[in-house]
């Protein structure tokens, strides 16, 4: 489908890369699909000056250049759910929001529990994807929570870690196992943390709004009790335990004293849970109506949340931010409140969104995009070879606007999740370009053409 640059130089942008301090006005140079080099200016080097006359070039001047983003958390839907989201449409959403490699949960239909399932979705992959895709695979089978899976031969397929994200692992006793096993695989178990009997019915937060609306509240507590339950696991276990899109103050502020302790925990934030409170459940525009695109589990908290999960990034509490990607069909969320299903389609408004954070100077962009590149490919074990410009490595590059203004338009996304609460909101920031395993998957619209020597109708 895409043509591999044999010669890609991506020249004049600002070259930002975590992993390896570098921050400065440079080149890149991608041969055969690997970073040749990442930095210092090369294309005035006349050692270069025969091979520069067949590169492609993409002009980067005024905008930032940096590894591609790692995404821990998203939801492809494939198999089983292709209304909301298939590998193909999915992936293609990742490439616009600058993601060239994601982590797809496994509550597909069926289920990924076992090693076929493993097998044939990587063969979809093989098909389909427009960016890397690594499979988490269920700790327990059918993701019941009765019965763990052969997480041995998950791992021989080649899943990334385990999880039956959507619900959590009620049972300590398999929760205890699971990460016992993973321990030995050398994976980490990831939790999407919830007490039922707390959060049971429950379709907003539980405060202000949940008081004044009569809707059932969901209430910190239900996260928190099982973030001290996996941290308690993971201490007795010695096992590596992720905490997916946390939510609460209270949560941060346990995983911060069990770094503190030593346990071995990482932890992730989503976007939306950095960026909008409660209040956005409300529709102001719609007449106070409710707005179904802002449910989402775990619900979007409050203020002193949101300050908590922003200090937890500042000091490495929260090691990465995750997209947790939930694309649904329009049905899915053209109903009452109580009946719509949780979940934001969030791929193509992550770097938007997260960029206000840094105009409101409440995070830096070098330390911003450190949680989406190297730290995230950190808690994969995937350092040094994802989520960095290193010479000699795959070249998944992505290629931002820091100050471009746009209006969100969910007709234009490549998701065929329109759910999102950002749609019609305006953002300062914007990807540009997004090249994933040295092909170019994705360039914005509104690059000039004389930015790039690419024929568009090849991308
Ligand atoms: O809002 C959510 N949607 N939270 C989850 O944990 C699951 C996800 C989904 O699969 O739709």
């Amino acid at each position: 489908m895409n043509r591999e640059a044999t010669f890609l130089l991506i020249y004049g942008g600002r070259i930002i890369d975590p992993s390896q301090g570098i921050d400065q006005v440079g080149d890149i140079l991608i041969v055969e699909g690997s970073i040749a080099q990442a930095g210092s200016p090369i294309i005035q080097r006349p050692s270069f000056s025969a091979m520069l006359g067949k590169a492609q070039q993409l002009d980067a001047t005024g905008l930032v250049v940096c590894p591609g983003f790692v995404d821990l958390h998203c939801h492809l839907r494939e198999p089983g759910f292709e209304d909301k989201e298939t590998i193909a449409t999915g992936t293609k959403a990742a490439a616009t929001g600058g993601f060239t490699t994601v982590c797809c949960m496994a509550n597909t239909e069926p289920p990924l529990d076992t090693a076929a399932a493993i097998d044939q979705m990587r063969q979809r992959i093989d098909k389909d994807s427009l960016v890397a895709v690594l499979p988490v695979g269920c700790v327990t089978k059918g993701r019941k929570g009765k019965e763990l899976t052969v997480m041995a031969g998950l791992a021989e397929a080649g899943v990334i870690a385990f999880s039956d994200d959507g619900d959590p692992v009620a049972s300590s006793q398999i929760m205890r196992h699971a990460m016992s096993y993973s321990r030995s695989l050398g994976l980490p178990v990831i939790d999407h943390c919830e007490d039922k009997a707390l959060s049971g019915g429950g379709i907003i937060n539980e405060g202000r709004i949940s008081t004044e609306t009569g809707l059932k509240g969901i209430p910190a507590a239900a996260e928190e009790v099982m973030v001290a339950r996996d941290l308690i696991l993971a201490k007795m276990t010695e096992a590596r335990v992720h905490i997916a899109h946390v939510s609460t103050k209270g949560s941060v502020e346990l995983i911060r004293r069990a770094k503190e302790e030593g346990i071995s925990v990482t932890a992730e934030a989503t976007p939306h849970h950095l960026t909008l409170t409660e209040e956005s459940i409300i529709d102001e525009a719609r007449n106070k109506s409710f707005d179904t695109n802002a449910k989402v589990n775990p619900p979007l908290r409050t203020e002193a949340d949101i300050e908590a999960l922003i200090k937890g990034l500042g000091n490495g509490v929260i090691d990465a931010i995750a997209t947790d990607h939930a694309p649904h069909a329009v049905g899915d969320k053209s109903c009452d409140l109580k009946s719509a299903a949780f979940g934001i389609s969030g791929f193509e408004t992550a770097f938007g969104c997260l960029m206000g954070l840094v105009h409101q100077g409440e995070i830096s962009l070098v330390r911003l995009l450190s949680k989406l590149t190297c730290e995230p490919a950190k808690v994969i074990g995937r350092e040094g070879e994802l989520g960095t410009l290193k010479a000699g490595v795959l070249a998944n590059v992505t290629i931002l606007d820091p100050d471009r203004e746009w209006i969100v338009n969910t007709r234009d996304f490549a998701s065929k999740g329109k759910n999102t609460p950002y749609d019609g909101v305006k953002l300062r920031g914007k990807v540009m370009a997004t090249i994933a395993d040295g092909k170019i998957v994705y360039v914005d619209g509104s690059l000039p053409s004389s930015a790039t020597s690419l024929e568009r109708k090849r991308i």
